[in-house]
């Protein structure tokens, strides 16, 4: 089968991504250089698959290290690329080092592509790169406004580099997938999402609240133009954006048909508010949430949810798990990780 290296294969997206790839069977290589990850998760990785996947620490950032990685490789088929810096929040204070990180990396993965020969490349895009959009569900072709955030720059730009690179080398085959909000574990709760420190993203804010590691939940505005006030997403389980990988795999494959560059949204096509998210969490797992709205956070937007049709019709792919599904699956990892602490503090 052919060989896939995965760039911040150690982190969120790609831990669950990988687990995918091996039951297709791919034979994956991880490249990660742990600024955001644990490099345990590759034992939860071989727990669940039974396989340890073979680890680089490297800093793709790093022109040189990233050469001297690729020199010793051989015979990588396509490169997924995850590893990027995220917290929108941190990008808008040190922007430097958000183009730094995210778009050296870029450009260090192009050249090493080019010059080993390696055919494809998926991208982690994200649907941050719509803003705040007219209409909605948004689809690929609803224009793209100035990013909000270096973090989202770091996208648009990140995308403009690939479909420029794309039309000077033909050869080579980029898809882009922009992912919606990303929520939930393995259903096994032996991996999920680590965020460090505080957690900006709502689901971890949930579930930390509901185990007693904050006190309150702070809701971000209902004076939204939404049925109950509060913004709309479209959150996804990081198990269905898994298996859009494996999809977009697939369609690299067949790159003579479609042309070498194309960007799909992953989400679900069903937009959530954040009520909508508290009360579902608590059906699920019976969990009172300590709650309060509070003032809209700077930058936020209103609302977007995907029309997920090209990605049905194109990839063949459809998310499957439900937002309880995603919900439960968040508060068995939360579970795990409490316990793993408290064993550790024994
Ligand atoms: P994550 O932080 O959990 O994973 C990213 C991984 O990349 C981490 O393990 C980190 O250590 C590694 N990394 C960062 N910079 C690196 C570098 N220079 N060299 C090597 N490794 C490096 O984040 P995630 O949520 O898994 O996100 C994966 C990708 O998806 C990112 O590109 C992110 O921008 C994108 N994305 C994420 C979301 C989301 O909400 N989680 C939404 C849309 C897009
Ligand atoms: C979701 C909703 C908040 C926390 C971010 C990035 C985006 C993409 C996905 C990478 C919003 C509300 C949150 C809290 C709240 N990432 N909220 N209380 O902001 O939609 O998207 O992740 O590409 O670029 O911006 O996700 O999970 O932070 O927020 O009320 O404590 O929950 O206001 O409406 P967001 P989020």
């Amino acid at each position: 089968m052919p060989k896939i290296l995965v760039t911040g294969g150690a982190g969120y997206i790609g831990s669950h991504t990988i687990i995918e790839l091996i039951k297709q069977n791919y034979k994956v290589i991880i490249a990660d250089n742990l600024s955001n990850s644990d490099i345990r998760v590759l034992d939860g990785i071989e727990k669940i698959t039974g396989i340890k996947p073979e680890f680089h620490k490297i800093d793709f950032a790093d022109t040189k290290a990233t050469k001297d990685f690729f020199d010793k490789q051989k015979n990588i088929d396509t490169i997924i690329h995850f590893a990027a810096f995220k917290a929108v929040g941190e990008s808008v204070d040190f922007p430097l080092k958000y183009y730094k990180n995210n778009i050296f990396s870029l450009i260090n993965i192009l050249e090493n592509m080019k010059k080993n020969m390696v055919k494809n490349i998926v991208f982690s895009s994200s649907c941050t790169v719509y803003g705040q959009a007219e209409r909605m569900p948004v689809t690929e072709k609803t224009p793209i406004k100035k990013a909000d955030s270096p973090y989202g720059n770091t996208k648009q730009i990140g995308e403009d580099i690939l479909m420029d690179f794309g039309k000077a080398n033909p050869n080579f085959n980029v898809v882009a997938l922009r992912y919606f909000n990303p929520i939930g574990a393995h259903e096994t709760g032996i991996i999920g999402e680590l965020p460090k420190g505080i957690p900006n993203n709502l689901i971890p804010f949930v579930t930390q609240t509901a185990i007693g590691i904050r006190k309150q939940l702070q809701i971000f505005g209902n004076d939204y133009n939404t049925p109950d006030g509060t913004a709309i997403r479209d959150y996804i389980h990081v198990c269905d954006l898994a298996t859009a990988h494996v999809a977009a795999i697939d369609r690299l494959k067949n790159k003579e048909k479609f042309g070498n560059f194309e960007v799909f949204n992953v989400g679900t096509g069903t937009g959530i508010s954040v009520l909508e998210i508290v009360k579902e969490f608590e059906t699920v797992t019976g969990q009172k949430l300590n709650y309060k709205i509070v003032g809209r956070r700077k930058g936020d937007i209103e609302k977007v949810w995907a029309d997920t049709k090209f990605a049905e019709k194109q990839l063949n792919w459809k998310a499957k798990r439900t937002l309880s599904d995603a919900l439960s699956s968040a508060w068995k990892w939360e579970k795990t990780i409490y316990n793993e602490q408290m064993t550790m503090n024994k």
